[in-house]
């Protein structure tokens, strides 16, 4: 090679690779009011309270042999058509690779009187806004939905504090199914409902039952003992009496549902009450009656005691995942959002660093030019925006040496992949 053609190889290598360490290495800041969804080995966060958060499309690699606390492997996708944040996000479609947001804000962020969903393909990476018919719920917050495995979504409760026709917010129970394969909603029965409320969990068991644990309402108490179920099997509501260990009422917990049948609950704002040390439970659905315990927090990189956050499950362990910290109980303090990312392992309710159980698994390849063209950069990738100069630079460059790139029939396909890639 001459010097020309080294100088171009040189620069077009430096920024492949330098790109490629930035995908991997992107960290998002903290957020909170976000919502998860997992596809594949892919654990999705949708928007955030935090504005310049509030349209984030990032996930977290979530495959077992590398999973760990300490680099976890972020990616950032193309940004979500709408703000999104105190809502619900849950999966669907005819091939079960959907995500189906459920929102109460449009594309120009004004509140919508209904429901507006806005659906993701993982698959292409791409948004739409479908039409759905039936019967479509009056949009609200501070819910969350759950989907079964026949691409049915589950939307129960929630507020719509926004309604201009009354000066107070307006809290909900009733319930309303979104069929994802023929795009209708439906409402649910309503007969033996529960009381309004929001801030509460949704899990879906395999026996068909949702259970709604704790949340809030404004005048009353739900405690966590009496549950509201509503069978998806012939649509109707019951309520359970669980025995066990006596929870302090909460609200913005999470709650996932383990392999052997476990209802594992974390965090969440305590009602009248300072005290942490109910921060990790679980209610046994193997039971008859169910049956609550109370977790004491072991292992290693214990989580700080959070609210406003996520929690997935990914094989045995539950991966937990920003919120805001309860040591100083304001999210208008930024210095009290986390950004971490934490890991039980649900056998046995150890908190662990790395869900590997061999340290010397093998790690996945250096990430393709194909994965980073996939990736959106706004300003939180700050790496991709100081690549955006390079790049210009690189170009400009091989402009100046088109006359020469012509004459020597170079291919200029790594030039088309690195614009893509930006
Ligand atoms: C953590 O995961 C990252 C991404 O998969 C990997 O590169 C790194 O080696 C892992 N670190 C440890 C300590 O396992
Ligand atoms: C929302 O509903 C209110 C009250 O029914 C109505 O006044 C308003 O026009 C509606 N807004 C839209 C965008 O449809
Ligand atoms: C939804 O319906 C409207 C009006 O009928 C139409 O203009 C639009 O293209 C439809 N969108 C989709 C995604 O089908
Ligand atoms: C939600 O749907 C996905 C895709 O069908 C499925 O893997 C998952 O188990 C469903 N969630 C529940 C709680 O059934
Ligand atoms: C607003 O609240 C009133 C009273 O609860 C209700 O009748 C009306 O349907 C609500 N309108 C909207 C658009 O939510
Ligand atoms: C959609 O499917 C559901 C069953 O999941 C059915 O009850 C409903 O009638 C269907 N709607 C339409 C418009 O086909
Ligand atoms: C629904 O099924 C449950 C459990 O089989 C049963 O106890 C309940 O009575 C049924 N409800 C209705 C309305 O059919
Ligand atoms: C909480 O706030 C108080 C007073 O502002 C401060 O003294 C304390 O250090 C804070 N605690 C934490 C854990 O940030
Ligand atoms: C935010 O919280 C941190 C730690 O809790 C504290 O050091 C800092 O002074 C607080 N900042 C404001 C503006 O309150
Ligand atoms: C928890 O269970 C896992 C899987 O059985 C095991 O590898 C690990 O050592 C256990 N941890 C503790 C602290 O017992
Ligand atoms: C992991 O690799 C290190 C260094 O290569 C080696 O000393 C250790 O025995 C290995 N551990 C296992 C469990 O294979």
């Amino acid at each position: 090679m001459n010097f020309f053609e080294n100088y171009i190889f040189r620069w077009l290598s430096i920024i492949l690779v330098w790109t490629a360490v930035d995908a991997d290495a992107f960290t998002p800041p903290g957020r909170f009011r976000e919502s998860s969804t997992l596809v594949g080995n892919r654990l999705y966060f949708f928007g955030s309270q935090i504005i310049a958060q509030q349209r984030d499309n990032i996930y977290l690699d979530v495959t077992l042999s590398t999973l760990n606390t300490t680099n976890p492997s972020w990616f950032m996708l193309i940004p979500i058509p709408a703000k999104f944040l105190l809502a619900s996000s849950c999966v669907g479609g005819p091939n079960k690779n959907t995500i189906y947001l459920l929102n109460h804000l449009t594309t120009s962020n004004d509140y919508s009187n209904d429901t507006i969903v806005y659906a993701f393909d993982t698959e292409a990476a791409t948004w739409s806004t479908p039409n759905i018919s039936g019967q479509i719920p009056l949009s609200r917050q501070q819910f969350q939905a759950v989907n079964d495995t026949n691409g049915k979504i589950y939307m129960f409760g929630g507020t719509q504090f926004h309604n201009i026709s009354i000066s107070s917010e307006v809290i909900f129970n009733d319930i309303y199914i979104l069929d994802t394969l023929n795009l209708t909603w439906t409402q649910g029965s309503n007969v033996n409902a529960p009381t309004p409320r929001v801030d509460f969990t949704a899990t879906l068991l395999n026996n068909g039952l949702i259970l709604y644990i704790g949340g809030t309402v404004g005048v009353g108490i739900i405690y966590m003992s009496e549950i509201p179920t509503y069978n998806t099997n012939n649509n109707s509501w019951n309520t359970i009496f669980a025995i066990g260990d006596t929870l302090n009422s909460r609200s913005c917990h999470t709650a996932v549902l383990s392999p052997d049948g476990h209802i594992i609950i974390y965090g969440g704002g305590i009602r009248d009450s300072t005290d942490q040390s109910q921060v990790l439970a679980s209610l046994d659905t193997t039971v008859n009656p169910y049956k609550w315990s109370i977790k004491p927090m072991i292992g290693s990189n214990l989580p700080p005691s959070l609210k406003y956050h996520s929690s997935d499950i990914v094989g045995n362990f539950m991966i937990l995942a920003f919120g805001v910290m309860m040591a100083n109980n304001s999210f208008l303090n930024l210095t009290n959002v986390n950004s971490k990312i934490y890991l039980l392992d649900t056998r046995n309710y150890t908190w662990v660093t790395s869900t590997s159980t061999s340290p010397n698994s093998s790690h996945p390849q250096n990430p393709t030019v194909t994965q980073i063209q996939t990736v959106y950069s706004n300003s939180l990738s700050t790496g991709v925006i100081v690549a955006i100069p390079l790049v210009l630079i690189a170009v400009l460059v091989i402009a100046g040496f088109t006359g020469y790139w012509f004459y020597k029939k170079k291919k200029q396909n790594d030039i088309i992949r690195i614009s893509g890639s930006i």
